[in-house]
């Protein structure tokens, strides 16, 4: 009975999205050779794009600021970071702890500061006479201490973390430390006279972007977007001051990360734990060395990157270390998340979900101090006692704090904003995913945002610098975008291809999607430059599957990777 309806309910959705958003490109990503496939008109850009600001100094940003800056544009990069690096800035310096529950997705990666209203800008407020810890945690929140750990190496081989420009000297070792990715995107950021240390006046670091707005001209045209910026400025141990001021721009480029907001999962009991005892109830984004735990008993919770790595790493250090997963069976990630978990030392205990966190005593005494005495239970019914401390390895969740007026929390996966109705489709919904973009580089109801690096499962630093390329060519009017109606036909086949809803996976792309995606935009680069104007672009080394393939091999000796690799459609990077 429950089926059937089920299947109706399921039936009607796609039949009614199929009816709303009928498409005539089938497969979104594939050569534009064929006449028939071309679009029949192009999207009219409403005014032209000259300024351009870039929110983030990651690989993605600073990749995008060189593709921007040589095709001639006026470019600013904003970095809330005190310098280049993006993810790969690592410091012992944690980031604020995760709020428990989730907090909404407008303000999950960050609350955005606003000046006080009625205030001409810039403006400045100073805080003097703190205590350290004061000024810490405001740097902290401004900045975002990155989620990485200190004993970190990369999920690939170096071939398969290079931008063209910058080879990899030959004498660093195939898998790269933290620090090598660190030292090797600051010096990209070098060479490009874009370090914070070269007081480039198109960087600002130490810059948050707090939010984005239309802007709109004497007449009451939209004419672009003004950023309201903040900065922090730290100006002794006990002290520092704000600075807020506007900036305008034509189009703005989104390269602000994937991993900035904490998942924590709504699991019952979980909120009273993490209000009495918030040091001891950590996410991942805040693990930074296993001495921390010497002795203790550790529960880590999720089992994919972050969770196995980290349980190996505690294992040599702690008293005894648990991993609670869930299965993946459905799931695009499961194989290489079950390549992941082989690699779990054997000394760690592999247990199922958790149900439930048992009241902790509200009181504590000195004999029930802490979460020791709390009582987990399990799906399978088990209950657990005796820990220490939690890490929450659950992932992160997509957010745009600057840009809330394209948050719409209301909508369900298979919901969309009715046709007709004067309101824009959303970018981010429950954070799962991203929606409304074209080639997951351009937002569809404003082209003039464009995104690089959103995807999972992608070759970050080869991947942006064809994305950044596309962006670049398609502002300077030197490639063009289909219209309107025909991204959304696009895209709307994109989430029928994804079973009629959005998701978890719906980002995900693995390297047979990344080439396929790489290619069509080369290929509608070099053909629209023919037409258009502008130079042509190169593809990318052709050698790194395999490259990836043999490393991957010996990286995960217990784990048949060559039987797998079809299923998991090997991908490298985050
Ligand atoms: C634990 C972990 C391990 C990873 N390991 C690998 C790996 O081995 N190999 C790999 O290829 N990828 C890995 N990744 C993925 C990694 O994100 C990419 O390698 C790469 O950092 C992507 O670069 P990016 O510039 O797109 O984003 P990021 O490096 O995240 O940079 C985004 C930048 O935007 C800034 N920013 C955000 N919001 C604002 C704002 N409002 N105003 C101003 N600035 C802002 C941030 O401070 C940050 O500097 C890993 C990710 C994680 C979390
Ligand atoms: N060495 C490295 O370079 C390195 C290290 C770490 C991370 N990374 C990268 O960083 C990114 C993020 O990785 P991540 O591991 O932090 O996040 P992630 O890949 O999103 O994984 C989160 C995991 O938590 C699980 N989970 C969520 N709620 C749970 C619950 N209640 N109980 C048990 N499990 C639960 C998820 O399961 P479901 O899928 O079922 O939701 C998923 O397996 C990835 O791109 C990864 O490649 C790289």
């Amino acid at each position: 009975m429950h089926l059937t309806v089920l299947f109706i309910f399921l039936f009607l959705t796609v039949a009614n999205t199929t009816f709303q958003h009928p498409f005539r490109y089938q497969v979104p990503f594939t050569s534009t050779n064929d006449d028939q496939q071309k679009p029949s008109n192009s999207y009219q850009f409403k005014w032209p794009i000259r300024k351009i600001a870039i929110i983030g100094a990651g690989a993605g940003g600073l990749v995008t600021y060189r593709e921007f800056a040589r095709m001639g544009y006026e470019v600013r990069i904003f970095e809330r970071d005190s310098v280049p690096g993006g993810n790969w800035h690592y410091t012992d310096e944690v980031p604020l702890n995760a709020p428990v529950p989730n907090l909404d997705l407008s303000e999950a990666d960050f609350q955005p500061h606003l000046p006080p209203e009625n205030v001409v800008l810039p403006y400045e407020e100073s805080f003097v006479g703190l205590e350290p810890s004061a000024v810490s945690e405001a740097r902290r929140a401004h900045r975002a201490p990155k989620p990485i750990w200190h004993s970190l190496t990369s999920t690939a081989p170096k071939q398969n973390q290079e931008l063209r420009e910058l080879p990899w000297p030959d004498h660093t070792p195939l898998t790269l430390t933290q620090n090598h990715l660190q030292r090797y995107v600051r010096t990209f950021a070098s060479l490009h006279e874009i370090n914070s240390n070269d007081n480039n006046p198109n960087t600002s670091y130490n810059t948050r972007v707090e939010r984005v707005d239309k802007r709109y001209d004497a007449n009451g045209k939209e004419a672009g977007w003004s950023l309201t910026l903040r900065k922090f400025i730290e100006t002794g141990s006990s002290s520092y001051k704000i600075q807020w001021w506007t900036e305008e721009f034509d189009a703005i480029i989104v390269a602000s990360g994937r991993f900035s907001a904490p998942n924590l999962p709504r699991i019952p009991g979980l909120t009273q734990w993490a209000q009495l005892y918030p040091h001891l109830i950590s996410h991942s984004r805040q693990y930074r060395r296993p001495e921390e735990f010497t002795n203790q008993t550790v529960l880590v919770v999720g089992g994919s990157v972050s969770g196995t790595e980290i349980a190996e790493d505690l294992s040599g250090k702690a008293k005894k270390v648990f991993l609670s997963i869930r299965p993946h069976e459905d799931s695009v990630f499961r194989e290489t998340r079950n390549m992941y978990l082989s690699r779990v030392p054997k000394n760690v205990s592999i247990v199922p979900e958790i149900k439930f966190f048992h009241p902790l005593p509200i009181r504590p005494t000195d004999e029930n101090f802490g979460i020791r005495v709390g009582e987990i239970e399990l799906i399978n019914g088990t209950l657990l006692r005796g820990f220490d401390r939690i890490i929450f390895a659950t992932g992160f969740r997509y957010a745009f704090p600057f840009l809330p007026q394209y948050h719409n929390a209301s909508l369900r996966s298979n919901e969309t904003i009715p046709a007709g109705s004067g309101r824009p489709q959303p970018l981010i919904t429950d954070g799962t995913h991203i929606r409304s973009l074209h080639l997951d580089s351009f937002y569809i109801e404003e082209p003039t945002i464009g995104f690089i690096n959103m995807n999972l499962g992608i070759e970050s630093f080869m991947y942006s610098e064809f994305a950044a390329s596309a962006i670049a060519k398609v502002w300077a009017g030197e490639a063009k975008l289909p219209s309107t109606q025909e991204m959304w036909d696009q895209h709307w086949q994109r989430v029928i291809d994804a079973g009629g809803a959005y998701g978890g996976q719906f980002m995900y792309l693995g390297s047979a999607k990344e080439a396929a995606l790489v290619r069509y935009i080369i290929g509608w680069l070099n053909e629209d430059a023919v037409k258009y104007g502008g130079h042509q672009i190169d593809g990318p080394s052709e050698n790194r599957h395999q490259v990836f393939l043999v490393w991957v091999v010996a990286q995960f000796p217990d784990y048949n990777v060559k039987s797998n690799q079809s299923a998991f459609g090997l991908s490298s990077g985050g």
